[in-house]
């Protein structure tokens, strides 16, 4: 959700301000703005809108070599150019750009700001007045801003510029992400890896309540007390290849296509010398020890967590919960003596599942984080990890990030499993082959989502079983990026209500995969067709029909969600395209949701 860049170096930082914005556009943002610090005095531009739209409103003559840069979601105060980052103090001395939420925002403006006269509606505006009245009453700057932080409640990363010495950035960090970008003879700070790639892979990571210092050739990293720490830089591994749309119009297609070279990535990945699958020994034998694994996602990752139930109780016999971050959090369900959690998040960014994590830490319970981002919170605050070697996801809809769950759950299942009667390693490949021959098959999908997709206002998935899993995550894929109100529903439940939505051309669009309950799906799809449904029919080649549209190569029935969401996906691409919406970056969804 949001994001931010920061450059201090020997460059004019506009282009790797705008550039890095951009590369975090997929997060999500309603707003843009940056600031640029030179001998003269700070530039502030900013506004509503895109980054392509920011690249208007800056002024190309101004030069810098040190600059904030932030993108906005908007969670105080509308997105409009006021509320927009950069905000700045008063005196116009302190310069700060923040994603995250300050929870005490009332408190601190009744205790320190009674005077303070406010320009913006956001929260943000009352850190950066309340460094600049610290410093008004005598503290030096690095204390007078470790001292806000000390008083502010809530999530923060916050870049900030004091106009008074623009050799310097500083930042901090507590639950929002944030890292820093180590350079030759310049240094940059950004919300994730890929706004700073292009231009450095060494990286420090910046942990909760932890405040660093940068400059263009040093950076040292605080606790709130003042306590210098030291700590390695890391290699990011990331290619900024990986990152590019290349010859693809959308990164959602790209992303989607790319879905059967993951999945033989993730068997390459999870093989031992002798070419068997293989996993952590010790996370198999805290899962084998365990009386019951709590899965704990949101969203895509739920869903995939819901076939990850699936295969842990069919294929490992291992008692299996499944919860939603947000819910659970609140609600927690009476636990089992020995649980394991595993937390489902491709981003590891997930607020809502750090919340859980953070509470289940508490308790003592061991932690498995599955991600797609080496170094993310869950990934380093979890005890275990497993990680889904999908490569940078970009687009808002999870596509390939899902599959890649999918498949990290299977062997998972598979080696947790005492004894596996499936062979995985072939199944999987299997799965990857008819994955690319989906993939394939493109005009298929456009045209039929142009024929029932293109105008309609609603529509249904249904599917049993496994297929019930499936249609609700293409369900949320269609409603996420085409804004078609779509619901995944248990084929066998839409006559206990819900068949009072079926009107003459409502799309209905059934899953069928699972033998022994084709049939019982099939009399589903009569009884919608009576009532005048469109009905799309996907099936497994061995359970087709002659007049089924979408038939999908055989695959091992476990492991049928791993390439019946495939057509979904591409069905809400095409309906999204027809229906000319912004596929990558749909209205009002962030990538990685960092607040609660
Ligand atoms: C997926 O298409 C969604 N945009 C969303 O549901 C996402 O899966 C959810 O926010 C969880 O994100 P995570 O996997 O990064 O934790
Ligand atoms: N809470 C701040 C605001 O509404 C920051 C939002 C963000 O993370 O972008 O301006």
């Amino acid at each position: 959700m949001c994001g931010i860049v920061g450059y201090i170096g020997n460059q004019d930082v506009k282009e790797t301000i705008l550039s890095g914005l951009e590369k975090l556009e997929y997060r999500g943002y309603d707003s843009a703005g940056i600031a640029i610090l030179n001998g003269n005095g700070i530039n502030i531009y900013k506004d509503k809108g895109r980054i392509a739209h920011l690249r208007n409103v800056v002024d190309f003559g101004v030069k810098g070599t040190v600059g904030i840069g932030h993108t906005r979601w908007a969670t105080h105060g509308k997105p409009n150019k006021v509320n927009s980052h950069p905000h700045q103090s008063s005196t116009k001395r302190f310069t700060l750009v923040h994603n995250g939420i300050i929870e005490n925002e009332d408190a601190l403006r009744l205790e320190y700001l009674k005077d303070t006269k406010f320009e913006s509606d956001t929260d943000t505006e009352v850190v950066v007045q309340m460094i600049q009245k610290f410093v008004d009453e005598g503290q030096e700057v690095p204390l007078a801003i470790r001292y806000t932080l000390t008083l502010i409640e809530g999530s923060y990363a916050l870049a900030i510029l004091d106009q008074e010495n623009p050799e310097v950035i500083y930042v901090a960090k507590n639950k929002s992400p944030l890292l820093i970008g180590k350079g030759e003879g310049f240094n940059m700070v950004g919300s994730d890896a890929m706004a700073m790639i292009h231009h450095t892979n060494q990286f420090y990571e910046l942990h909760d309540k932890e405040f660093a210092v940068i400059t263009k050739e040093n950076i040292t990293i605080y606790n709130l007390f003042g306590m210098t720490i030291n700590r390695d830089y890391y290699i990011g591994e990331l290619d900024a290849t990986d990152i590019e749309k290349g010859t693809y119009p959308h990164y959602m297609l790209k992303e989607i296509d790319e879905q059967p070279f993951v999945l033989r990535r993730i068997i390459a990945n999870y093989q031992n010398e002798m070419g068997q699958l293989s996993m952590d020994e010790n996370i198999l034998s805290a899962i084998r020890q365990s009386d019951r694994v709590y899965i704990v996602a949101c969203g895509t990752s739920y869903h995939a967590g819901l076939v990850g139930k699936h295969l842990l109780e069919k294929v490992a016999s291992k008692p299996t919960e499944i919860h939603v971050s947000s819910e659970f959090v609140y609600n927690t369900p009476l636990l089992s003596e020995r649980p394991f959690f595993v937390f489902i998040s491709q981003s590891g960014e997930t607020a809502d599942s750090r919340a859980v994590l953070v509470k289940v830490k508490e308790m003592g319970y061991p932690t498995l984080s599955i991600t797609n981002v080496k170094g993310s919170t869950l990934y380093r605050e979890t005890q275990y990890q497993l990680l889904l070697h999908a490569g940078p996801e970009i687009a808002v809809a999870s596509t390939k990030a899902y599959t890649a769950q999918i498949a990290v759950l299977a062997i998972l299942a598979c080696k947790v499993a005492v004894t596996c009667d499936i062979d995985m390693l072939k199944e999987l490949s299997i799965a990857a082959n008819v994955m690319e021959a989906l993939c394939d098959n493109k005009e298929l999908y456009d045209q039929l989502a142009r024929t029932y997709l293109a105008t309609t206002r609603n529509c249904f998935y249904i599917g049993r079983h496994v297929d019930y899993y499936t249609c609700l995550e293409a369900a949320l894929k269609l409603k996420e990026i085409s804004y078609i109100q779509t619901e995944g529903f248990a084929a066998g439940e839409l006559k206990h209500g819900t068949i009072a939505l079926i009107e003459d051309n409502t799309p209905v669009i059934a899953i069928i995969t699972q033998e022994g309950i084709n049939l019982n799906t099939r009399s589903n799809i009569k009884e919608v067709k009576a009532r005048g449904a469109a009905v799309i029919t996907m099936s497994l080649k061995r359970l087709s029909s002659k007049t089924d549209q979408i038939i999908i190569g055989d695959v091992h029935e476990y492991l049928a969600p791993l390439v019946s969401v495939i057509p979904a996906q591409l069905l809400s691409y095409y309906a999204a395209l027809h229906r000319d919406c912004d596929i990558d970056k749909p209205r009002n969804l962030a990538k990685s949701v960092t607040v609660e």
